[in-house]
């Protein structure tokens, strides 16, 4: 997928609380139909082969919303795409998406609220089906799991608290997210 002009990037995951990408701006942002869930492994980043953690991908859910940070970059987002296609290696691929900017985090769409801000953007997927997709399990499951991986970018923990505490300073409400991070122990 091609980026467009401007380029958005998403992030609903790592690419909240560690973009390590230059970009021109970046806006709070949510897309509809999609729900953040823990459902990919991770052999590369947050785990290893032998043990990977968990990570965050998107799951198709027409009533719902995920929250996270649109990213504008400048003229050099081929360049940087490609950096981060080499990071997200692990199963992602780019998806194009429409984004709503700058709408009132935590909050439901609200039809008598002026329209939000749309611009179509690109985002990491990792499709069921993909090598490292892991699919649901039992919270129970997902957290022990998590507890014990770790892997070049960190302990799978620090991934989840990272990402619950950067969801929580955003003002954006996400149930799996919290109540992973609420199972962790320490
Ligand atoms: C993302 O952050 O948007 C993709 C998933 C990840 O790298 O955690």
């Amino acid at each position: 997928m091609a980026p467009t002009d401007p380029c958005w990037l998403f992030g609903y995951g790592s690419l909240i609380f560690r973009p390590a990408i230059p970009f021109v701006e970046r806006r709070p942002a949510r897309v509809r139909g999609w729900t953040r869930r823990f459902w990919q492994w991770s052999t590369d980043h947050r785990g290893e082969p032998w043990r990977p953690g968990r990570v965050v991908t998107l799951a198709p859910t027409p009533d719902d919303i995920c929250w996270g940070m649109a990213y504008r970059l400048d003229e050099a987002a081929e360049t940087i795409l490609a950096d981060l296609d080499i990071r997200e290696r692990g199963g992602y691929i780019r998806m194009e998406v429409e984004l709503e900017l700058d709408v009132s985090v935590g909050k439901a769409p609200d039809a008598s609220a002026a329209a939000p801000q749309t611009v179509l953007g690109l985002t990491y997927q990792a499709w069921p089906g993909n090598r490292n997709y892991a699919g649901p399990a039992p919270l129970a499951e997902i957290a022990a799991q998590v507890a014990e991986a770790t892997g070049p970018s960190g302990t799978n923990a620090d991934y989840v608290r990272d990402l619950h505490t950067a969801l929580e300073a955003l003002g954006a409400q996400d149930t799996h997210v919290a109540a992973l991070a609420a199972r962790l122990p320490g």
